[in-house]
């Protein structure tokens, strides 16, 4: 089974009525670390590093690059690089913190559709391997910063195929009416216009992300033809040399028992042999890939664990169990809709036998973060684990009602450590200013 197809970390396993996680218990973690507390598993990590590097060496030249926007720390950055994968970014932030970590900024892809001047100067400077430009304005950035340094810019053209595929609307970002990347109408124009005005940028290929939690992976082999063909195009019309596709990312994955996304090595072989086939026929030779899959790569390994508090039971209505976190460290639920699982890690074995609704601490209605779950009955200071929470919850977190953001600790043959501290009331003020007319 491949790791995205585990809705829990693959060390997950029970031991006196208690979830154990990387050979961690993890009603011992939520008692030494507190809660809410977020936990990486490390094997589950670098397992499913490893399925992606393995299932794209039946290409000759594919790099993974993991999107780091789904969880962009400088452990995780260590975990997957160690692991072969290069760096999708997409701010100065994410290059800065792969720039501390010391990671190889040569392996870096910066993406994005309004990358700020700052931010593509700090890319140049540090040699950030490929820019995606996704606009006009990119290109003319781009064109001035590499003039001021006199300095090679390679890039790569990230176009809107005009793909739907199928998952909820705020995550499509392949479809016609987009804000990210050039139109198919626009990429004569933008190829035009590097080649004429700017000497010191290079073209070498196409990009395109066609959407996020995909479970069909018709929309790859449409996107890869499509990509193939208008390299193809381009390379011709204009007597270029395109050599590279960034294919995106996108495999889903099981957040719930309802969840089938296909397996990591299925996608690599239909996105391997549809470019095979398009290449053979299109007398294209030598074409890199790139894949950056995000969600797919972290989330499997990351859990998060509350501690239950209060509850409400309605009159002839739904139990809810209040938990000490919710929207403002997993907004997933209230923005999307998204649906997640749990146990009470520290009752297991126990019968589930009540129905109740997970409710987050948080001042809004909205802050449910599991509607109706079959749960062992609960009381307060039981430890509550949900499962799937590596990918898009601290990256996405908030300090909403000013409550502090949780830690995260890696986990791996028995031993913790963190890598993400717990946010103390100090850092929440920290950055407040108080002006002197106001003391
Ligand atoms: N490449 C590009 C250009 C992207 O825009 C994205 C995600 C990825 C790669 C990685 O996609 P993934 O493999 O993670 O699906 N916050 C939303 C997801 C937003 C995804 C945005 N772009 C969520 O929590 O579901």
């Amino acid at each position: 089974m491949s790791v995205n197809q585990s809705i829990k970390p693959i060390t997950s396993e029970v031991k006196n009525n208690h979830l154990i996680v990387g050979g961690c218990d993890t009603v011992e973690l939520a008692e030494k670390y507190g809660t809410p507390l977020y936990v990486i598993d490390e094997s589950t990590l670098r397992k499913v590093c490893k399925e992606y590097v393995d299932a794209f060496k039946a290409y000759p030249n594919a790099t993974v690059l993991y999107a780091s926007k789904a969880l962009a720390t400088s452990a995780i950055f260590k975990i997957v690089t160690q692991e072969g994968l290069g760096l999708d970014v997409v701010s100065g932030g994410e290059i800065y913190t792969a720039y501390k970590a010391e990671i190889d900024m040569s392996t870096l892809m910066f993406n994005g559709n309004n990358k700020q001047e700052w931010e593509l100067e700090a890319a140049v400077d540090v040699g950030v391997g490929r820019i995606s430009a996704d606009n006009f304005h990119d290109i003319e950035l781009l064109g001035k910063i590499s003039k001021s340094r006199n300095k090679a810019v390679n890039i790569l053209l990230r176009i809107t195929p005009g793909i739907d595929c199928h998952t909820h609307e705020y995550i499509q970002t392949g479809h016609l009416d987009s804000k990210f990347g050039f139109d198919l109408t626009q990429v004569d124009e933008a190829v035009k216009l590097v080649t004429s005005d700017y000497p010191l940028i290079t073209i070498k290929g196409l990009h395109a992300h066609i959407g996020s939690q995909i479970f069909d992976t018709a929309g790859y082999i449409d996107e890869a033809k499509i990509l193939a063909n208008e390299l193809a195009r381009l390379n011709k019309e204009y007597s270029l040399n395109l050599s590279e596709l960034n294919l995106g990312g996108g495999l889903g994955v099981k957040y719930t028992h309802e969840d089938n996304p296909p397996e990591i090595g299925e996608v690599a072989d239909v996105v391997i042999n549809t470019l095979s086939g398009e290449f053979k026929n299109l007398g294209l030779k030598n074409i890199k890939l790139y894949i950056e899959p995000g969600r797919s790569v972290i989330s499997t390994s990351g859990v998060t664990l509350y501690t239950v508090g209060a509850e409400k039971q309605v009159p002839k209505g739904a139990k809810y169990i209040s938990v000490d976190g919710g929207m403002a460290d997993n907004p997933r639920p209230s923005m999307y809709q998204a649906e997640y699982t749990c146990d009470a890690a520290n009752k297991m074995n126990n019968p589930k036998e009540e129905l109740v609704t997970i409710a987050g601490r948080f001042c809004e209605s909205g802050d449910i973060l599991i509607k109706d779950i079959k749960l062992p009955s609960l009381v307060p200071g039981d430890i509550i684990c949900i499962y799937n929470t590596g990918a898009y919850n601290y990256s996405m977190a908030s300090n909403y009602n000013r409550v502090q953001k949780p830690g995260m600790v890696l986990v791996n043959n028995s031993q913790s450590d963190i890598i993400v501290y717990r946010e103390t009331l100090e850092d929440l003020i920290s950055q407040d200013n108080i002006p002197d007319r106001l003391k």
